[in-house]
């Protein structure tokens, strides 16, 4: 409190711009106050990363970044784990930088000007190590027996790379990644090139749309590609550990299936392709959204079935093209995951196992005290914001019914294509869509402490 008077009296005796933050504030959410940085808004990523050992994971690494500044800076924050750090430039000149608990903070020769990309770049070296997250444990930059890997929400990619580490500042990426023969890496998009030098490949992957940054995905393994083709030719290809490539195959056969259903209902699939990565560390006791090409544990692959498969599959179209804008809006992604998998169900099942999924539901909703449009941050993931995030959806629908229903779906999809939403901005395109007033539905399913019943959203208990 006191800091912001004096930086506020400073500002006003130098008559500049507010452009200068306390150490380390982040971009001004308010579950996750440290996340991500406010005065900027990177445009891309160009990450060279070299691994030199698998088994130990040290890496050597030029990260160029492209931001544009929302003010004129004298200086800014990254968020990046404490790797050393050998140089930073910013457009071509050297930069001064202080790195202290994950926090980086640049300051440029000159300072930057507003609206006029500025182009930083990175030279680091050393071995990441995990990042702990709120709600999963252990998450970012992982080693285990057979590789390395990269996964966790909301926070893994600041573990290898400096990254402004919130869903609100979302950029395209390319990841150039140097590996030992005769292992493979994977990564976010479209392998554009595979260029061998001596005993090292080169793995050159382009995610041509922007991307938040829990979504970015590292795996080196060994995989065997299992290809399949959805609508309109999009490739999939999934990379599976070739020693259990055999047995995983027919896990994920439902794809193009799913891929074309769910465009009919959501709109187009949002992305150039898609995949499938599974990782056989036990550390992934879960399934992640990683935009493009989905991670998934072996363990939740053999509990979970088609549903993980619908699951991970829907985010693409709301989590990873539309992301949360705070992480407060967590149900804006997990609930309608959680209702793509009720939308399978009945795809393929029928009316009668869609609502015994429903029932289910309404049971671990009516279970917790966790309200899914007001989560903490320990409970971010908690089954009440899939569940009764996704029965809040149901209960829409069945106020609607389905052809405004699905309009509504797909006209928020493509509103905010490649960009953001909080929750008022869903029930705003509701209203709009199906002109009714809403409130009251979203407020008793979303906010309201007593769960309303499944009747009167017309599934009944039997
Ligand atoms: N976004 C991920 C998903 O739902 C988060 C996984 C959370 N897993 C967990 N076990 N809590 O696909
Ligand atoms: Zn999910």
């Amino acid at each position: 409190m006191r800091r912001v008077w004096v930086v506020l009296a400073l500002v006003m005796l130098a008559g500049l711009p507010a452009a200068a933050q306390p150490f380390g504030e982040g971009i001004g959410d308010a579950l996750v106050p440290l996340a991500g940085n406010p005065g900027y808004d990177v445009q891309h990523y160009d990450l060279d990363l070299t691994v030199a050992s698998i088994s130990t994971g040290s890496i050597r690494a030029v990260m160029t970044i492209d931001l544009i500044p929302t003010s004129n800076l004298s200086h800014f924050f990254l968020d990046f784990e404490m790797l050393p750090i050998a140089s930073i430039s910013v457009d071509a000149q050297p930069a001064a930088f202080h790195h202290l608990d994950g926090e980086l903070e640049i300051t440029p020769a000159q300072p930057l000007q507003a609206n006029e990309t500025a182009t930083v770049v990175i030279r680091y070296a050393g071995t990441p190590e995990p990042v702990i997250n709120p709600a999963l444990g252990e998450g970012g930059w992982q080693t285990y027996r057979e590789g390395i890997y990269v996964a966790g929400e909301p926070f893994s990619a600041s573990s290898f790379m400096p990254v402004n580490d919130h869903p609100r500042d979302k950029a395209t990426y390319t990841f150039a990644l140097t590996v030992p023969e005769p292992w493979t890496a994977v990564s976010n998009g479209v392998l554009t090139s595979t260029v061998e030098q001596g005993k090292a490949v080169t793995y050159t992957w382009d995610m041509a749309q922007p991307m938040a940054s829990y979504l970015v995905t590292l795996s080196i393994g060994h995989y065997s590609i299992y290809q399949q083709t959805g609508p309109d030719g999009l490739p999939i290809v999934n990379y599976l550990p070739s020693s259990r490539a055999r047995e995983l195959r027919p896990r994920f056969q439902s794809q193009p299936n799913m891929i074309a259903y769910f465009s009919e209902l959501f709109g187009p699939y949002p992305f150039d392709t898609y995949g499938a990565l599974v990782i056989t560390d036990s550390r992934m006791h879960y399934a992640l959204e990683t935009q493009s090409r989905s991670t998934f544990g072996l363990g939740i692959l053999s509990s979970g079935g088609d549903l993980v498969i619908a699951h991970e599959l829907a985010h693409q179209w709301f989590g990873d093209s539309v992301s949360v804008n705070s992480w407060g809006d967590i149900w804006l992604n997990e609930g309608f995951a959680r209702y793509a998998e009720v939308l399978w169900l009945e795809h393929t099942r029928g009316d009668r196992v869609r609502d015994n999924y429903l029932r289910q539901l309404y049971r671990t909703s009516r279970r917790s005290a966790v309200l899914p449009g007001s989560p903490s941050v320990n409970n971010l993931f908690s089954g009440a914001v899939y569940d009764r995030g996704a029965l809040t959806l149901h209960a829409l629908r069945h106020e609607v019914g389905d052809e405004t229903f699905f309009e509504i779906l797909r006209t928020y999809a493509d509103r905010f294509r490649y960009g953001n939403a909080a929750t008022a901005d869903f029930i705003a395109v509701a209203e709009e869509v199906s002109g009714m007033t809403l409130d009251d539905l979203f407020d008793a399913w979303l906010f309201g402490e007593e769960v309303p019943t499944l009747q009167s959203i017309g599934v009944w208990l039997n």
